[in-house]
C-alpha cells in the first residue's frame, strides 16, 4: 500500500496522506522519548510492537462498538487510519496512583483509588502539555462540552474493558491516554478514538510482583524495555513463542528508510 506526502511528525510515529481521501498512513517510530522530549533514545523494535500492540486493543474496542481510527494494519509498522482532526486534550485515566498523580498530590504509588477519574491535557509542547479543567477547554475552544462529554464517556468504557482484557492476562491497567479526533460524514460529526494504546500510552503492571511492563521502564531507567513490551504481546497471544522482533526489526528496516 503506497503512502502519500509527510503529514505530521511527532515523537513515536509519522503519519502520511493515505492511498484514497480521509485515510492516512500511521507509521511507528522506534523513538522513545519521555518528559517532553528531554529524555530520547531508538528502541530496536519498538515499533513493530507497538504497532501489533495497538492493533489488536484497536480492534477489540471496534468489535464492542466504540468506533477508532483504524481501518488495518498494513505491515509491520504501518497502519491504514481513518483521517480524523485530533482533538488537542489528552485524556488520562487513572485506576491506580503513579506517575504525576503521585508526584503532584502526594498519593504513594500503588495506591488503588476509590473510583476510576479522568483528567485532561492540553497537547501543547511549548507548555508541557499541562493539567486542564473543562472550564479551561470551553474558553479557549480546543473542544466543545458535547465533544468532551463523549470523550469522557468513552474513556470510561475503554477502561472497563480494557482492565477486564489485561486482567484475564495478569497485568493490572494503572492508568492510560487516549486521543480523540472529529470525522465528518454527509455534514455529521463524529468523535472516535484515535493515537494509539500501547505500553507507550499506558501504565501496565504485573498483577504477582508489580513489575512495570511498559513506557516506565525507559521513564526510570530500569531498562528492559523491549523484554517488557514482547511480554505484554506475548500474554495478549499476539506474537507466537519464540519471535525474535529484533531479528524481524533487521529485515524491515531496510524497507523503511524514514528521511530524518
Ligand atoms: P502521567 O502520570 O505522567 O501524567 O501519565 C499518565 C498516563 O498517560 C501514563 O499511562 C502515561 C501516559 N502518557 C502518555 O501517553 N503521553 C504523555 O505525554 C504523558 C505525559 C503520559
Ligand atoms: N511522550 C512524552 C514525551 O516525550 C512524555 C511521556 O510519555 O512521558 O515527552
Amino acid at each position: 500500500m503506497s503512502r502519500g506526502k509527510k503529514i505530521y511528525e511527532g515523537k513515536a510515529k509519522i503519519l502520511y496522506a493515505g492511498p484514497e481521501r480521509g485515510t492516512y498512513i500511521q507509521y511507528f517510530k522506534d523513538d522513545a522519548t519521555a518528559f517532553n522530549n528531554v529524555k530520547k533514545a531508538v528502541i530496536d523494535g519498538k515499533g513493530v510492537l507497538n504497532n501489533r500492540i495497538s492493533e489488536f486493543l484497536l480492534n477489540q474496542l471496534n468489535e464492542m462498538g466504540i468506533e477508532t481510527h483504524l481501518i488495518k494494519r498494513v505491515n509491520m509498522r504501518e497502519q491504514l487510519i481513518k483521517a480524523v482532526e485530533i482533538i488537542p486534550i489528552e485524556f488520562v485515566v487513572r485506576n491506580i496512583a503513579a506517575g504525576s498523580l503521585s508526584k503532584r498530590l502526594g498519593i504513594p504509588e500503588g495506591t488503588q483509588l476509590k473510583r476510576p477519574i479522568i483528567e485532561y491535557y492540553y497537547k501543547d509542547d511549548a507548555l508541557g502539555d499541562p493539567l486542564v479543567t473543562e472550564e479551561h477547554i470551553d474558553i479557549n475552544d480546543w473542544a466543545s462540552m458535547e465533544e468532551i462529554s463523549i470523550a469522557t464517556d468513552t474513556s470510561l468504557r475503554v477502561n472497563d474493558f480494557l482492565i477486564g482484557l489485561f486482567r484475564a492476562v495478569g497485568i493490572k491497567l494503572v492508568d492510560f491516554k487516549l486521543e480523540f479526533g472529529r470525522i465528518w460524514k454527509d455534514d455529521e460529526k463524529r468523535v472516535i478514538l484515535a493515537d494509539e494504546i500501547s505500553p507507550d500510552t499506558c501504565r501496565l503492571w504485573d498483577v504477582k510482583d508489580e513489575r512495570k511492563l511498559d513506557k516506565d521502564r525507559f521513564r526510570k531507567d530500569l531498562g528492559g524495555l523491549m523484554e517488557a513490551y514482547q511480554e505484554v504481546a506475548k500474554r495478549l497471544g499476539i506474537m507466537p513463542e519464540g519471535t525474535n522482533i529484533k531479528e524481524i526489526n533487521t529485515k524491515i528496516s531496510k524497507n523503511f528508510k524514514i528521511k530524518k
